[in-house]
């Protein structure tokens, strides 16, 4: 099988790429990242030398290099690639459309042309809005998004599920809840909390810290899309989740005690505009109609996430200094 993989240098597109190349050692990989602030290179270190990996410096809406690359005999497109940041989504929303709603169409397009088998647009939670104190968000709960990053993600997935109903492309919609692990980029709250702490730096606290977020073990949602490449019937939408809700209050002390850092470090700043209050996935259909099951709990894998971040200070200060945009030229420059 031939995958092409967008946005396979970032955080989940990265775990990805090393997931399935170890749980599919014969399948093709052809990995597209435009390198935006949140691509790295170095997340894809371990697999440098593996000839079953391609990477390609290429923007996804550049629609003459995504014809050209899935013309290459892809069979399958999973598209990670997204301005993902909600924060940045307030202060500069139109590289959000730009990417996430016409990046996504641009690919659609070179699908369908070419005859893919399977699309899979990786999506999100944040579609459905938020949730007030009951109720989990299913497949059939209403888009509503909040914010220009949610937005954008509900347009790329209307354009999706458009490109199924009117040309018959296979395609599956997976909409996770928020993921933690490895190579995350320190911006997010989990990698954040951990570098400020271990820095003796403020943690911001967004508001009054009761915000819900449902956590998943980032090699979970690999799991899922895996089986939603090999088993999901096209047209459907696939929720990911592991019922891990948690208060980011919870979090933050959670991860101050695993690094017996001092509670006073905490600091509560001005709340996210239209910050939403909670979010809650249910799982029930991937479980019973797939079987898929998440291997990790929230509180092992918090830990080994807490360990990752210690072992590898390495990787996260060369993101805080900017190095890491140098490794591009370094180490593939001459061969690209
Ligand atoms: P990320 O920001 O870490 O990575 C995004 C990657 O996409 C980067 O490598 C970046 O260089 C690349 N990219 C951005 N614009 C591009 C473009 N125009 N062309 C090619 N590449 C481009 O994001 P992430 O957290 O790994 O999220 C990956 C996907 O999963 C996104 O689509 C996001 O909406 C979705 N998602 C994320 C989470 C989460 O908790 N992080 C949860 C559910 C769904
Ligand atoms: O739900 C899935 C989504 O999860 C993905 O679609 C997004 O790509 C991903 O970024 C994530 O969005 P969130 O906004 O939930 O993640 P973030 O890490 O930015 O924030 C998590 C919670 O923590 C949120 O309630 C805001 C809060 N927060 C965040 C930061 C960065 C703080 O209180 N302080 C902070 O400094």
């Amino acid at each position: 099988m031939k995958l092409l993989v967008t946005g396979g240098a970032g955080f989940i597109g990265s775990n990805f790429v090393l997931y399935m190349l170890q749980q599919h050692p014969d399948y093709e990989i052809i990995n597209v990242d435009a390198l935006t602030y949140a691509g790295n290179l170095e997340n894809l270190k371990s697999i440098e030398q593996n000839s079953k990996h391609t990477f390609v410096k290429a923007d996804i809406c550049d629609a003459a290099k995504m014809d050209e690359l899935i013309g290459q005999g892809v069979d399958v497109v999973v598209n990670f690639a997204a301005e993902s940041h909600v924060d940045r989504s307030i202060l500069e929303p139109d590289v959000f459309v730009k990417t996430n709603v016409l990046g996504t169409q641009v690919l659609l397009d070179a699908a369908k042309k070419h005859n893919i088998t399977k699309f899979v647009q990786v999506s999100t939670d944040e579609v459905y809005g938020t949730l007030g104190e009951t109720g989990l968000f299913t497949e059939e709960t209403p888009l509503t998004p909040n914010s220009p990053y949610s937005a954008s993600k509900a347009g790329g997935d209307l354009l999706v599920r458009a490109y199924h109903e009117t040309f018959g492309l296979p395609v599956n919609i997976t909409r996770c809840s928020n993921n933690y692990g490895p190579y995350q980029f320190p911006e997010k709250l989990i990698p954040l909390i951990i570098s400020k702490a271990l820095n003796d730096q403020p943690l911001p606290i967004y508001g009054d810290g009761l915000n819900i977020r449902d956590w998943l073990y980032v090699e979970d949602h690999c799991s899922a899309i895996d089986l939603v490449i090999h088993e999901g019937v096209n047209g459907e939408v696939y929720n990911i989740g592991g019922n891990n809700e948690r208060t980011n209050i919870h979090i933050v002390r959670t991860i101050l005690e695993q690094l017996d850092k001092p509670e006073s470090l905490i600091t509560y700043v001005q709340d996210r505009l239209g910050h939403d209050r909670r979010y809650g996935i249910d799982p029930t259909k991937i479980t019973n109609e797939l079987g898929w099951k998440p291997k990790h709990n929230f509180e092992t894998g918090i830990r080994e996430t807490i360990s990752w971040y210690l072992d590898n200070k390495e990787w996260w200060t060369r993101i805080q200094s900017g190095e890491y945009e140098q490794y591009y030229a370094k180490q593939y420059g001459e061969r690209l």
